[in-house]
């Protein structure tokens, strides 16, 4: 494919931009820079059209520039609505019922810009209600940048060691710049695995614990029976709460959350990206009684949240637009992304069995990952383990040079929009078969 015009932007912004990119995380190879998106597409600067799975990390669940969202944005525009920074208004009040008729645990929420900022939120709220600072998160699970979570996600197993349990991993960092005071009141643990927990509980005064319910950010890694109702369990007998970071899977699996799939209710939920198409907004929920102490009578207790953007008018039609196109006729953008799911799991499966491959597509609906592995993987060692990741990487290449938009990152969530169709799938599945060959071919050169 030409890149020519990519190539050249990059280059001219790096002038500007160390790396050239903001956000660094998006810097992939290929370098390429996308100027359109519509539905389930994607256009570059020099005029290649992608199927998109990569999905901007996941929001644009309804696919880009869905019309209906599109629209409401626009309407606030022609009505002159601005952000006002004084008092409170009618969108954020019609957002914020939205939510907490979708989930079942929250019943009052407050609304910001971004899932970092929410699970930062939560984390403080969390140790002003319990007067305690410890706090537990799991290891492969991605909570954002902040000092207390940007710990371990995709941790080499040469820093970490071998699995453990019970115990705790160290923190590896991702980050340079974290105060080592900050470090020891993070402790890490392993998905999956409540005997961690239980140590960690009967070591340190824990304030919360903070999960995705489904780890989105190492593929699709899903919790063994019993694992989320017995994290529950655990919060009410040690006195910790139980925040679940639902960014990636609140309103991609149920407008409810995966909370609202698994029956568990968690003290806190954090949702983000999917909540409104693709605009910054992200949301912090939970049981009234905790939310309360934003308001707190007592200025000792009560926790400080502020922002200059929250709740703009834009993100907040936004979102208020999504959640009516998730929710209208009964729900069937989610029946919709759960055949097209079926249908690429099942055709994956199919080429790789006919190929003589090992491995399979763990998928939560419209969200799946293809790990070269005979069986789903239970934690991220098990991934680090067993699971090729130069292979994972030249597939993702190979299918990119076909068309195939997925992040090159190997692990990395595919995600299906409502946009996508059945032809969609079927086209991915057959590049996919030429991908995998090309690919099988450069990861044993390489
Ligand atoms: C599960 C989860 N939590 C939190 C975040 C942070 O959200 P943001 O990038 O909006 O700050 C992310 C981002 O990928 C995420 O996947």
């Amino acid at each position: 494919m030409k890149r020519d015009r990519s190539r050249a932007i990059l280059k001219a912004n790096c002038r500007y931009i160390p790396g050239g990119v903001v956000s660094v995380n998006r810097a992939a190879k290929p370098e390429i820079v996308f100027v359109r998106g519509r539905g389930a597409y994607l256009w570059d600067a020099d005029g290649n059209r992608y199927i998109d799975y990569h999905a901007a990390f996941a929001p644009h669940f309804l696919g880009h520039n869905d019309p209906y969202v599109s629209e409401a944005v626009a309407r606030v525009l022609a009505r002159e609505e601005s952000l006002y920074g004084s008092g409170t208004t009618e969108a954020e009040g019609r957002l914020a019922e939205l939510i907490c008729r979708a989930a079942p645990s929250v019943e009052s929420v407050q609304l910001l810009n971004s899932g970092s900022e929410a699970t930062y939120q939560a984390i403080r709220l969390a140790r002003a209600i319990t007067g305690r600072e410890h706090i537990i998160v799991i290891q492969g699970g991605y909570n954002g940048w902040h000092n207390e979570v940007s710990c371990n996600v995709m941790t080499p197993i040469e820093t970490l060691g071998p699995r453990v349990s019970p115990g705790e991993y160290p923190y590896a960092g991702m980050s340079a710049g974290v105060p080592e005071s900050h470090k020891k009141l993070v402790h890490v643990v392993n998905f999956n695995d409540l005997d961690s927990v239980e140590f960690v509980c009967r070591r340190q005064p824990v304030a919360a614990l903070i999960t995705e319910p489904v780890l989105q950010n190492i593929g699709i890694l899903k919790p063994k029976a019993g694992y989320l109702a017995g994290l529950r369990q655990m919060a009410d007998q040690h006195g910790f709460l139980l925040i679940f970071d639902e960014v990636k899977t609140g309103f991609r699996h149920a407008p409810g959350g995966y909370a609202a799939i698994c029956g568990v209710n968690p003290d806190l939920t954090v949702y983000g990206k999917a909540v409104a198409n693709g605009y910054p907004l992200a949301v912090l929920g939970g049981r009234r009684e905790w939310m309360e102490y934003f308001v707190h009578p007592d200025p000792s207790r009560r926790v400080l949240l502020a922002g200059t953007y929250n709740a703009h008018p834009v993100p907040t039609a936004a979102a208020i637009a999504t959640i009516e196109r998730l929710t209208e006729n009964g729900g069937e953008v989610y029946r919709h992304v759960e055949s097209l799911g079926q249908r690429i799991e099942e055709g994956i499966h199919g080429i790789l069995r006919a190929a003589g491959l090992t491995g399979l597509v763990a998928r939560q609906g419209s969200a799946f990952c293809i790990y070269f592995m005979d069986h789903e993987p239970v934690d991220w060692h098990d991934i680090a383990a067993n699971h090729p990741f130069a292979l994972d990487e030249a597939l993702r290449r190979e299918m990119i040079e076909r068309g195939i938009y997925a992040f090159p990152l190997a692990t990395k969530q595919w995600s299906i929009s409502a946009a996508h169709t059945a032809a969609d799938v079927d086209a991915t599945l057959e590049a996919f078969e030429e991908a995998l060959a090309a690919a099988g071919a450069a990861a044993a050169r390489a």
